[in-house]
C-alpha cells in the first residue's frame, strides 16, 4: 500500500462511483488481479468484493465466460467447445453457492443456458464493471519488494500497447483447457497419411463430416460425447482406445441426475469406510447391468476406482447400432488408414480426430514462480505455490475433481481472499510440501497413470478439507440437535455446494431454503407435464425413509468417530 503512487492506473472500464468515506475504505482495500474472467474469474471478483478487496479483472477475449462461450471459429490460445456441448455435472451440484440456478433450467444444461447464468451472475453482482477486456496478461513479475510487501507486477496488452501495474494480490483464473495435447509423434507413419488429422479442441459441428469414416482417437470424455455427435450422420466412428474405460450416464438411479444420486455425505463416508475391493466390485456390477462393457468392447484394465469413470450415455446405443465400432490402439498410419495393434487395419479413413485432452501452461510468468513441469505442478491445496516469500498469490480452478469445477473455484477463491486479508494463515513452507508430496504419492497410488492424473481430486473430500481451513464446513453434529430436517437433507442429500454458506464466513441467508428447496428444483425442470400425485411413489418413500433412519441410528458411531 505505501507503494500507492508508483502504480500507473489502468484506463478504461469504470470506476464506481463512491463517495468520499468510501472512497478512504477503497484505499485502504488491497488491491487484487484478476487473470481470466471465466467462471472461475468471475467468481474470484464476486468473492473479493464481499471480502472488501479492490479487484481489477483482466480478459483476453471481448467477453466473459471462458470455456463456456461458444465461437464458430477457434483461436490460437483460447479453449473452445462443439455446439451440442451439455454439462456433464447438474445443475445443482454446478451452481455458485449462493446463486442457485433457475428452477426451470435443465439438470444437465446446454453451453448456452451456462453462459445466460453467468451473465445473470455478473448482473446480479455488478461485476462487469470491474473487468478490463481485451487486456491480455502477458507477464506477471515480482514486483522489487516483492519480500516486504508482497506485491506483483502485471504487464497488460491493449490493442497493442502494452501497460504496467502494481498489484497486491494475484489471482490465476486462466483455465486448463487451453493448449491441445496433441501426441502425434508417437503415432508411427501419421506423416504419410493423406486424410485430415485434427484435433477435438477445433471440433465445431457434424455437417462437414457427413457421409465420412471417421477415427477418433481417446476414449474420454470428448472421445465419446464427439463420437455420438458426428455417429447419426457419419459412414462409420471407429473410437479408439489404448486403456478402455468404465462407461456412466448422466441419468441415474430414478432418474435423477448422476452427482445428485451418488455425491451425497451419507455415500462418501461408505466409500471410506468400505474396503476398495468391495466399492470397485458393486460400481462395475452396476455399470455393466446397463451393459456389459466386456461385450461392448470398452472394458479397462484398471478397477472402477483408479480412474475418472467416462460420461458416454448414448454410448452403447451408438455401439449396438454398429454407428460407433471400438478399437484397440493404433500401431500405425498408413496412406489411406491406419494399422491397430491387433494386427487389424481399417482403409479409406477421411478424418482422425485426436480426443487426447490439454496441456495446460502459463505463459506469462516465469517457472521460478510457478514451478511448472509438463502438466504438473505444485501447489498446496492445489492453490497456492508454496515456496513465495509471501502468499499473494493463488492459483485458481486448476484442478480435475470428480464432479462439477465451480463450486470447488469459488471456495478456492473464498479461501485464498481470506489468506490475503490475513485472516487466515499457511502453515509453514516445510509443512505444505509435505502435504504435496503426500497427495501426489496418494494419487499415483490411488489412480492408474495418466499424463495428468496430478490434479485428479474427490469432490466432498477436497470441498471439505478447504472448508474446514476456512471455518465453513457444516457441524452435522449440531445441526441434527438444532435443524434435523436441514441435517437429513444435508447427510442424505447430495453434497450441493450451497452447504458451505449455512455457517462461518460468507454465510448466506437463503442457504437453509436453497437445500430444502433443491429437489423441487431437480424434478420441476423435468415434470413439466403436471400429474395427479401417485400413492405408490409415497409409500416407497417411506420405506426408503425407515432404511435410511435405520441405516443411520446403526451408523451413528462410525459417524461420531468420522466428525
Ligand atoms: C468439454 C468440456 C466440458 C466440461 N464440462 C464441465 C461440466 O459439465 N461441469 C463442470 O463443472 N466443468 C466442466 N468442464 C470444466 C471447465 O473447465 C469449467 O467448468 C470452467 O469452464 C473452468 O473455468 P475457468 O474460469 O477456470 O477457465 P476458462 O473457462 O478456461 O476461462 C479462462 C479465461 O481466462 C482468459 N485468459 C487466459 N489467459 C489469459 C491472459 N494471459 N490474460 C487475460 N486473460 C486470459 C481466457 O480468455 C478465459 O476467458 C468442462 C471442460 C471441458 C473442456
Ligand atoms: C504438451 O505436453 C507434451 C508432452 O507431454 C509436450 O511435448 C508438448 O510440447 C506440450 N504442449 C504444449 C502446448 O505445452
Ligand atoms: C486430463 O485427461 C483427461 C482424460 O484422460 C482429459 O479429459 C482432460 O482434459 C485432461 N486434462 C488436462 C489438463 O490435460
Ligand atoms: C466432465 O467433462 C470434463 C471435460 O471433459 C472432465 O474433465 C470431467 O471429469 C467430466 N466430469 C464428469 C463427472 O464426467
Amino acid at each position: 500500500m505505501r507503494k500507492r503512487k508508483k502504480r500507473q492506473r489502468i484506463p478504461s472500464a469504470r470506476q464506481p462511483s463512491a463517495k468520499p468515506l468510501k472512497q478512504q475504505k477503497d484505499r485502504m482495500a488491497k488491491r487484487v488481479a484478476i487473470i481470466g474472467a471465466g467462471v472461475s474469474g468471475l467468481t474470484a471478483i464476486k468473492c473479493c468484493l464481499d471480502e472488501g478487496l479492490q479487484p481489477t479483472c483482466f480478459e483476453r477475449s471481448e467477453d466473459i465466460g471462458g470455456l463456456w462461450r461458444f465461437q464458430e471459429h477457434v483461436t490460437e490460445g483460447h479453449s473452445s467447445i462443439y455446439k451440442s456441448l451439455t454439462t456433464n455435472s447438474s445443475k445443482e451440484m454446478m451452481s455458485f453457492s449462493d446463486f442457485p440456478i433457475p428452477e426451470e433450467y435443465p439438470n444437465y444444461m446446454h453451453h448456452s443456458k451456462m453462459m445466460e447464468y453467468f451473465r445473470m451472475y455478473a448482473k446480479q453482482f455488478d461485476l462487469l464493471r470491474y473487468i478490463h477486456f481485451k487486456a491480455r496478461v502477458c507477464h506477471l513479475r515480482k514486483h522489487t519488494d516483492f519480500p516486504i510487501t508482497g506485491q506483483w507486477e502485471i504487464v497488460t496488452e491493449v490493442n497493442g500497447k502494452q501497460e504496467s501495474a502494481v498489484f497486491d494480490a494475484v489471482l490465476i483464473c486462466t483455465g486448463l483447457h487451453v493448449h491441445p495435447y496433441f501426441p502425434l509423434d508417437s503415432f508411427l507413419g501419421f506423416e504419410k497419411f493423406k486424410g485430415k488429422i485434427i484435433h477435438s479442441w477445433t471440433y465445431k459441428n457434424p455437417e462437414k463430416f457427413e457421409d465420412q469414416r471417421i477415427l477418433i482417437i481417446g476414449l474420454g470424455n470428448s472421445g465419446v460425447e464427439i463420437a455420438i455427435d458426428l455417429s447419426h450422420i457419419t459412414k462409420q466412428i471407429f473410437l479408439s482406445t489404448r486403456t478402455g474405460a468404465w462407461v456412466i450416464s448422466r441419468v441415474s438411479d430414478g432418474g435423477y441426475p448422476l452427482d445428485i444420486a451418488h455425491f451425497t455425505r451419507f455415500k462418501n463416508l461408505l466409500y471410506h469406510i468400505l474396503p476398495v475391493a468391495l466399492v470397485n466390485r458393486w460400481g462395475e456390477k452396476k455399470l455393466n447391468m446397463r451393459f456389459n462393457h466386456e461385450n461392448y468392447g470398452v472394458k479397462p484394465q484398471h478397477r472402477f476406482l483408479s480412474k475418472t469413470p467416462v460420461m458416454g450415455d448414448d454410448l452403447p446405443n451408438a455401439i449396438i447400432a454398429g454407428r460407433v465400432l471400438i478399437k484397440p490402439h493404433v500401431k500405425k498410419f498408413t496412406e489411406r488408414g491406419v494399422i491397430f495393434e491387433d494386427g487389424s487395419t481399417e482403409e479409406n479413413i477421411d478424418v482422425v480426430i485426436f480426443a487426447t485432452g490439454y496441456n495446460f501452461s502459463f505463459p506469462f510468468t516465469q517457472d521460478t514462480v510457478l514451478r511448472t513441469q509438463t502438466n504438473k505442478i505444485s501447489l498446496y491445496k492445489y492453490v497456492f505455490p508454496p515456496h513465495l516469500e509471501k502468499h499473494t498469490l493463488a492459483v485458481i480452478g486448476l484442478i480435475q475433481p470428480v464432479g462439477a469445477i465451480i463450486p470447488v473455484s469459488e471456495l478456492q477463491v473464498r479461501w485464498a481472499t481470506r489468506i490475503f486479508k490475513g485472516l487466515n494463515k499457511l502453515p509453514s513452507d516445510n509443512e505444505m510440501m509435505a502435504d504435496i508430496v503426500k497427495k501426489i504419492q496418494y494419487n499415483e497410488k490411488r489412480y492408474a497413470a495418466s499424463h495428468n492424473n496430478s490434479l485428479v481430486v474427490q469432490y466432498i473430500d477436497y470441498m471439505d478439507e478447504l472448508a474446514s481451513l476456512l471455518g465453513v464446513k457444516p457441524n452435522l453434529l449440531s445441526l441434527l440437535l438444532t435443524d434435523p430436517k436441514l441435517a437429513w437433507e444435508v447427510y442424505f442429500g447430495p453434497c450441493t455446494p450451497t452447504q458451505f454458506r449455512l455457517t462461518g464466513p460468507g454465510k448466506w441467508e437463503g442457504a437453509r431454503n436453497t437445500i430444502l428447496t433443491q429437489e423441487e428444483r431437480i424434478v420441476k425442470a423435468t415434470k413439466t407435464r403436471p400429474l395427479q400425485s401417485c400413492t405408490d411413489t409415497k409409500v416407497t418413500a417411506t420405506s426408503s425413509f425407515f432404511i435410511k433412519a435405520l441405516t443411520c441410528l446403526g451408523l451413528l458411531t462410525v459417524i461420531l468417530s468420522y466428525l
